[in-house]
């Protein structure tokens, strides 16, 4: 056997063994599951209220086609042609660029520990939504009954019962759904929760719709203040929404696309993965706006006295709608079933990042590697969140990782890519083969240059900001310890864990087999210069 013939087959074992999804339609499921999340429900709809309303929606479109739709393609054509996880990928691409994707696992990781809280917390208040458990004071009783929050910000052993059973609910189900494969586990997850979750949520709109004082809540949604479009930050908010919600930049979609079948078109699955997340954020926009309306309404005062973000839109504005709104539980059922449902699928996309990337790395099956990464995770989860001061950190981990995890991973990588190892006509190439509509210059322009710019503002504008004052006004040390220096762990240990030696067998020069290469990697521009590199080799 030839030696490029025996590497096809080694290659074709690696695949087979490492799964995929059964078809193109099970993976465009999956990654509209992995990007319709909290990202959707919660801070779509007070992102785009607190940033010019209707007039919002120019920025955010324009993020979302000149850098979100351009770099979920770039991640698509990275995981798609070099068939690995992150690391896999990145170091397929170029040795030396191994560390940025464990960059983006050390990010999965850490969005794990935290976005398994919040849907505890949900699942939690879907039961409390029969009885309207939080009587007449929802904001009393999620922070004090529910939550048990310490009076001091600090960080505490004291363990709510409460908050610790459905996390462990939560984290049994991720170790269900991950020990059973991609298609078994994720796959078939997605091709039952998705349509159920639109379902869900669809109804969900349609009674908020009816509410008496829908209408103002949508006017004050809607209603454009134009003056916004002026101010940098708005823009900023867009780009800075577009990447989280769409689970680009962290690792995910190039792990997605490393299971679909080589002759697929990634170009036009990624449109309609795009697309579909807007058009879920703007539902969950007019869902939620058209409730705060009824809800100001109600309560005789204007919707902005009742619109709030995240943790205050879902745990204090709704149950106060549902304690108000005729057939209430029915509301609190869909809302938090929704957002259930919409959490774990995005929940096990970003725990997939991490499995992946070990077995990759490690030669070792399914099993061992989804134990091997849950139960820590799981475990680091539970101690952090189930605790009375669980919230506060979880504030600040969310914040920092967002900000300066993803965003700055995303510009680095990108314009790495882009300008160091000149990939781009490339991976163009690689979509193009089966991918419509063709990438040409057009896309080029945008991840090398306008998408990185929009991304350097968004981080000059959050940078200025948490230097000028403290976030929330937290102590120091703790934004210290869970925002700063964890930020700044995560490059230091990723680049680390790519100096360790790949198994035995894990081809790492260039792409695969089969991957169509039509395009050597610099083909159109002079090579840079290779400085991690090795040709046929072996670590
Ligand atoms: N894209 C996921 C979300 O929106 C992570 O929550």
């Amino acid at each position: 056997m030839s030696a490029t013939a025996g590497r096809a087959n080694d290659q074709e074992t690696q695949e087979q063994r490492r799964g995929g999804f059964s078809s193109r339609r099970v993976f465009i499921l999956a990654a509209i599951g992995s990007a319709v999340g909290l990202g959707n429900i919660w801070r779509f709809p007070y992102v785009a209220y607190e940033n010019g309303g209707g007039a919002f929606l120019l920025p955010y479109l324009v993020a979302l086609l000149t850098a979100g739709i351009p770099f979920l393609l770039l991640d698509y054509a990275l995981g798609h042609r070099h068939r690995g996880s992150a690391p896999l990928s990145f170091a397929r691409l170029r040795r030396g660029s191994e560390g940025f994707g464990w960059w983006q696992v050390g990010i999965c990781f850490v969005i794990a520990v935290y976005y398994a809280a919040v849907l505890a917390w949900a699942l939690r208040y879907t039961f409390f939504s029969l009885d309207e458990a939080w009587g007449d004071d929802p904001d009393a009783f999620f922070f004090g009954e529910f939550l048990q929050l310490s009076d001091d910000v600090e960080v505490t052993t004291d363990v709510v019962a409460g908050v610790l059973v459905p996390l462990l609910i939560v984290w049994l189900v991720v170790l269900a759904v991950m020990a059973l494969g991609v298609q078994r586990g994720i796959g078939a997850v997605s091709l039952v929760f998705i349509p159920v979750l639109v379902l869900a949520f669809v109804a969900l709109v349609v009674r908020a719709l009816f509410l008496p004082g829908a209408g103002s809540g949508l006017d004050a949604l809607f209603t454009p203040d134009w003056s916004a479009l002026t101010s940098a930050s708005v823009w900023a908010a867009a780009f800075g929404q577009i990447f989280f919600s769409l689970s680009i930049g962290f690792g995910i979609m190039i792990t997605y696309a490393s299971y679909v079948r080589r002759r697929e078109d990634m170009t036009g699955s990624g449109l309609v993965v795009g697309f579909s997340n807007s058009s879920f954020e703007l539902l969950a926009g007019i869902g939620v706006f058209a409730a705060l309306g009824f809800m100001a309404q109600a309560n005789g005062v204007a919707v902005d006295e009742v619109a709030s973000d995240g943790i205050g839109l879902a745990f204090i504005a709704f149950p106060t709608i549902i304690s108000e709104a005729p057939g209430g539980a029915l509301i609190g059922v869909l809302f938090f079933g929704s957002l259930v449902i919409a959490g774990i699928t995005s929940l096990i996309s970003v725990i997939e990042v991490v499995i992946s990337a070990v077995r990759d790395k490690l030669d070792t099956g399914r099993l061992t590697a989804t134990l091997a990464v849950v139960i820590p995770t799981a475990v680091l989860s539970l101690v952090l969140f189930s605790t009375t001061s669980g919230i506060y950190v979880l504030d600040v981990v969310d914040r920092f990782v967002n900000q300066y995890g993803i965003l700055v991973v995303a510009l680095i990588s990108m314009l790495v890519v882009a300008w160091v190892l000149r990939a781009l006509p490339a991976l163009a190439e690689h979509l193009n083969v089966h991918g419509r509509p063709r990438l040409g210059t057009g896309w080029r322009v945008l991840i090398s240059v306008v998408a990185p710019l929009g991304l350097a503002i968004v981080l000059v504008f959050a940078l200025r900001d948490d230097l000028a004052e403290p976030y929330e006004g937290y102590p120091t040390w703790l934004l210290l310890t869970f925002g700063w220096l964890m930020v700044l762990a995560l490059p230091i240990v990723a680049f680390v864990l790519a100096r360790l030696p790949w198994r035995a067998g894990t081809h790492l020069d260039g792409p695969p087999p089969g991957s169509d290469p039509a395009v050597p990697l610099g083909a159109s521009a002079p090579a840079a210069p290779d400085t991690g590199h090795v040709e046929g080799g072996q670590r």
